[in-house]
């Protein structure tokens, strides 16, 4: 059984991290254990005043930047100010079950935002990326499909649940994809994914429905770990000693709770095929490319 916890993320004295959605739920937890052990952890975060509030209760060094990951012209704002390097990116910020909206980008709002926001995110910061980029999906990934001829919901009807489905397996295929061209160019970046498992949070009541929101609510109460303990896998893909392209979550009961381990993912996520063509169909959306080559990254 595994044991694994924060007592065992190594001194980050000197490094810098940034935690997307840093201001709640899984990666408030993550960006507080980051800073804990000493790490410059920047909270990219799209309410700066909810960003300074959490940083007030975090030990250590931080700062609060603004990002929303659903405007292009926000997630260039935000790659363009970075200065220096970076050590741990973790793409941690997302919503589920929304009802159907677009981004500023004219992007379907959970795609836009899990994927499409973190894909132009992380590219745009690459050059600067030390160590690893940490992508937090979704059990809810098995669920999910990328329909490459209707990403953003344009030419069927709108599917709450599977909408989040195909954002939480892009995030695990362009973990694959990311690693795969980092290796090519010989980079020693690592990226890696994890999944919290069932964590309250904020996460369950975007749904605008009353009664989904009670449901939450009690089941919040009764079955789900909090949030420190949802942060655990993102914590373990970012330090511990693992390959790229690994994916970590709890370890316990059906991986909703328990110390982190390396898990499974679906046939779909490991479609190497799919994962090139919705890295392509990504740069055309957001018109960021993958920076590095061989030569660069040597
Ligand atoms: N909780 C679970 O059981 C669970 C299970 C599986 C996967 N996950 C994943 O875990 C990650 C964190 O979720 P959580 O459970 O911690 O939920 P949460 O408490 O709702 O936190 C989500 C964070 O994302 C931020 N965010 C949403 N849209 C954004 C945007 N456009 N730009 C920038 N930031 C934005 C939120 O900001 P605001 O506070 O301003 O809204 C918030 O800080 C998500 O990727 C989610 O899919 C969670």
């Amino acid at each position: 059984m595994t044991t694994w916890s924060t007592t065992d993320i190594h001194d980050l004295t000197g490094r810098t991290a940034v935690v997307t959605g840093a201001n709640s739920g899984i990666g408030r937890a993550a960006a507080r254990a980051l800073a804990g052990a000493g790490a410059r952890v920047v909270l990219a975060v799209r309410d700066t005043a909810k960003g300074r509030d959490a940083a007030a209760t975090m030990p250590g060094a931080t700062e609060v930047r603004a990002l929303d990951l659903a405007s292009l012209a926000s997630v260039r704002e935000f790659a363009a100010g970075w200065e220096g390097d970076l050590d741990l990116l973790i793409n941690n910020a997302g919503v589920m079950a929304t009802p159907f909206a677009r981004t500023a980008d004219g992007f379907e709002l959970q795609f836009g935002t899990n994927h499409l926001g973190h894909f132009a995110l992380t590219n745009l910061l690459l050059q600067h990326v030390t160590g690893r980029v940490v992508t937090v999906s979704s059990t809810a990934h098995r669920v999910g499909r990328i329909d490459l001829d209707d990403l953003n919901w344009e030419h069927k009807p709108y599917r709450t649940w599977r909408a989040y489905g195909q954002s939480k397996l892009a995030n695990l295929l362009f973990t694959a994809e990311l690693q795969r061209r980092l290796t090519a160019v010989g980079s020693p970046v690592l990226a890696t994914a994890a999944h919290p498992g069932y964590a309250a949070t904020n996460l369950q009541f975007h749904s605008g429905r009353r009664a989904l929101d009670i449901g939450s609510w009690v089941a919040n109460r009764l079955i789900a770990q909090d949030e420190d303990g949802g942060a655990l896998p993102t914590l373990y893909a970012a330090t511990a000693d693992i390959p790229g392209d690994s994916f970590a979550g709890p370890g316990g009961f059906m991986e909703q709770r328990g110390a982190p381990k390396l898990v499974g993912r679906t046939e779909a996520a490991r479609d190497t095929a799919v994962a090139r063509r919705l890295w392509d169909a990504s740069e055309e959306l957001t018109g960021a490319r993958f920076p590095l080559s061989a030569a660069a990254a040597a």
